[in-house]
């Protein structure tokens, strides 16, 4: 094809049939029904290979980002292939570790963490706190000395670098709720070097998600050395450089830097400024498992309107909420292509709400019964999903080559009522 589908050289149409790796995806829909998040294994690996050619010969670790795509399966691909974690919750670390992962691995991010929290994470033996506030460093420190712990951390600095993404997405900017103010940090940290629970580790930031530009990356670098420069001044120094993840992936037409073509120019600065022998760490997310997976789904209803037509479908926003909370972009494509003329269709789902749609002004040649995919659905999917409409979510499968493997089964109504009761 001339324009190849984001995902591809993993998905691809042969004989007008699109295919994940070697698997017919309409064959897994016809096995376990609709809607079906279909994963490629190899597209994974390959997205982590170019982290990882970009760090050989360094000192780095690469953390996946887990609130991308936390599924057990997806996890185990990235824990055998010796990966780190970034985790927000306890849920998350329970997570890692059911799936074969090693707390020693885990760095833990988030505004929030609870106390107990804390004590269970540093019980784990994970290997650092990314702190958020200076009063979360009091906590974590009184913590840590009440279980006879030292707690790693590292401080989130706040670069004040706009990363040109959706607002919901820019994390490292002035006015959001996320790491110490550039000015603070030197404060921040003499206060961290002075509390006994602490070890101070590492420094880390994190700009925004769905960053399609180096120039961001460079900024923070530059602004994040400087501060290194002065931490280390007063006599604190700084083992780990931790530059978070946020790399874009290609929705639509999007052309965002190769991991290893940006990290090469990261790690150019890094050596010009003399801090090429630090240990590197990094949290992507997206940018490993976005383009690796695909939602099936099945055309319900062809609803002719006044002023749209509708394409209603079976997957819906609780199990792709992007397009409703970010008005984010996915191609739609057919799973068997047949010549025709195309209709412009906005694509719903079942969902009681007018924001429950999928992909608006789409060209589509469909009628009730067809399957179509919904393409760079690996990320902020299924993690994201919900039960809203008291709908199960939907079923998972890895496929590895010519292999497949449920690795999450539909939920039903009865998983979603447990743990209910009526008034007795
Ligand atoms: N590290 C930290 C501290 C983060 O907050 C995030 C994402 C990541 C790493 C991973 O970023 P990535 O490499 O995936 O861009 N739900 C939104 C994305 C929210 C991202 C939040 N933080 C979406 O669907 O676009």
């Amino acid at each position: 094809m001339s324009n190849p589908l984001p995902g591809s050289p993993f998905l691809a149409y042969r004989d007008a049939q699109l295919h994940l790796e070697q698997v017919r995806l309409q064959d897994l829909a016809q096995q376990h029904g609709t809607p079906l998040f279909v994963y490629s294994k190899a597209a994974m690996l390959a997205a982590l290979a170019a982290y990882q050619r970009a760090f050989q010969g360094r000192r780095a670790r690469i953390h996946y980002a887990m609130k991308a795509n936390s599924s057990l399966g997806v996890l185990q691909v990235f824990a055998q292939a010796g990966c780190g974690f970034d985790i927000v919750s306890l849920g998350e670390l329970q997570r890692v570790l059911a799936a074969g992962g090693e707390a020693s691995k885990v760095i833990f991010s988030g505004v929030g963490k609870s106390r107990a929290e804390m004590q269970q994470a540093l019980q784990a033996g994970i290997a650092c706190f990314n702190v958020e506030s200076e009063p979360e460093l009091d906590v974590l420190s009184s913590v840590a000395v009440s279980c006879g712990l030292v707690a790693p951390v590292s401080i989130r600095v706040n670069p004040n670098v706009d990363p040109k993404t959706h607002p919901y997405i820019s994390t490292g900017l002035k006015g959001n709720k996320f790491g110490i103010a550039h000015d603070r940090t030197l404060q921040a940290y003499q206060h961290a070097a002075s509390l006994p629970g602490l070890n101070v580790v590492g420094i880390d930031c994190h700009i925004g998600s769905q960053i399609t530009t180096s120039e961001p990356y460079m900024d923070a670098l530059d602004r994040v050395l400087d501060l290194v420069e002065h931490i280390e001044a007063a006599g604190i120094p700084i083992h780990h450089l931790d530059f978070g993840g946020g790399l874009g992936i290609n929705y639509n037409g999007d052309t965002p830097p190769a991991a290893d073509a940006l990290w090469a120019q990261l790690l150019a600065r890094l050596d010009a400024r003399g801090f090429g022998d630090r240990q590197i760490m990094i949290e992507p997310g997206r940018s490993l498992v976005g383009n690796a997976g695909v939602c099936l789904t099945e055309v319900q209803f062809i609803k002719p309107g006044e002023q749209k037509n509708f394409c209603i479908v079976d997957a819906a926003m609780n199990d792709l909420p992007r397009p409703a909370m970010y008005e984010a972009f996915h191609q739609i494509v057919p799973l068997h292509t047949q010549a025709g003329d195309s209709v412009v269709y906005d694509v719903v789902g079942p969902v009681c709400e007018s924001g429950d749609w999928l992909g608006r002004d789409r060209a589509l040649q469909v009628q009730a019964g067809d399957l179509l995919a919904v393409l760079s659905a690996g990320a902020y999917c299924m993690s994201m999903s919900s039960n809203y409409n008291t709908r199960g979510r939907a079923a998972e499968v890895l496929v590895d080559g010519a292999s497949t493997h449920v690795i999450r089964q539909r939920e039903t109504v009865q998983d979603q009522m447990r743990g209910e009761h009526l008034v007795k």
